[in-house]
């Protein structure tokens, strides 16, 4: 009874901030993002009789109360589907900072979900591992796709949410995402608590919800059309309004750094200069810049001049997650 899968993080193009249905991981929203092939997280779940406890292990460290208490909500999902009641042990690997902006919950949930399911012996299609992800993170039931992805809520009930892919990474191989860290700290709030915060007391909130479906509507269109200037601008204005709901928040949460200004005010400069960078940030000060293969080295160049990047990780759209053994 077990299993390694290895999934890779998204990033949201068009955001989700703020749910319908906390219990279920409803969102109030729907969301379009795209698989990052470089960040990806790999864990290993075996179910035996042996363990009294589920254990969980991340980046070979054995984690407290708080961390394994998530993953042992999200493995009694699993448990009562197979009919199982064994404990587990959880040993994951993530290749980035986890917590900090990267959407290590991610590629953390979907690679435990399918790891888990396979280690419980359940045979699951993707869409039913996409909505047993959603509820250990909204944002890992894309993980569970490669290319671009949108994340739906059909109807609001356990089921009726979960991801679907609109398109293959072989559809688009000039497609690039410039991952810039800025800070490897773990964030102050999680995106859980500041989504709530956000929905509670933000007087942008409402404001912010009735621009999304002009957003995933265009962005959905321009994905198809890979029209990538298009999906540049809907994706950078659709961040900085998640950001104004979070600003104005009570009280602010504020995830940037001096050194993502920086980044955001050079992309907006070399915008002016012959190349093509967006950004896009989510709760974190790391920033992601969308852009084509043909500007890469020129973008790598000149934030190294910047000389505030922690690593720069140049993405390609990942692949769905897998069983890997
Ligand atoms: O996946 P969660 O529930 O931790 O929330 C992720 C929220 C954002 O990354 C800010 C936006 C998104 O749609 O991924």
């Amino acid at each position: 009874m077990k299993a390694t899968a290895k999934a890779n993080a998204n990033i949201a193009l068009v955001k989700y901030w703020g749910k319908k249905n906390k219990e279920l991981n409803i969102p109030q929203n729907d969301s379009i993002s795209v698989t990052l092939d470089k960040l990806n997280t790999t864990t290993t779940v075996e179910f035996h009789s042996r363990y009294k406890e589920d254990i969980f292990i991340l980046n070979e460290k054995v984690q407290g109360k708080y961390k394994t208490k998530k993953i042992s909500r999200h493995l009694n999902i699993i448990r009562q589907e197979a009919k199982i009641k064994e404990k587990a042990k959880v040993q994951s690997i993530n290749n980035f900072p986890s917590s900090s902006g990267l959407a290590s919950s991610s590629s953390a949930f979907a690679a435990l979900s399918i790891a888990a399911a396979k280690a419980a012996g359940l045979n699951l299609d993707s869409r039913k591992l996409s909505t047993i992800a959603r509820k250990g993170s909204g944002s890992a039931c894309r993980s569970i796709y490669g290319g671009f992805v949108e994340w739906k809520t059909e109807e609001n009930n356990d089921n009726g949410s979960f991801s679907k892919q609109i398109l293959s990474p072989e559809c688009w191989q000039q497609f690039r995402v410039i991952v810039v860290i800025v800070s490897n700290k773990e964030k102050t709030i999680s995106s859980r608590s500041g989504m709530a915060q956000t929905v509670a007391t933000s007087p942008m909130y409402e404001s912010w919800l009735k621009t999304i479906d002009n957003d995933l509507l265009l962005m959905k269109h321009a994905i198809q059309e890979k029209n990538f200037s298009l999906v540049g601008k809907i994706a950078e204005a659709n961040c900085l309004k998640m950001h104004s709901t979070m600003l104005t928040t009570s009280p602010p949460i504020i995830y940037w750094l001096p050194q993502t200004i920086k980044i955001i005010r050079s992309i907006l400069e070399w915008r002016e200069e012959n190349l093509e960078p967006y950004f896009t940030i989510d709760a974190g000060p790391q920033v992601k810049i969308l852009c084509l293969e043909k500007d890469v080295t020129e973008l790598k160049k000149r934030l190294n001049q910047l000389q505030i990047a922690q690593k720069i990780i140049v993405c390609k759209q990942g692949k769905e997650a897998l069983i890997i053994r």
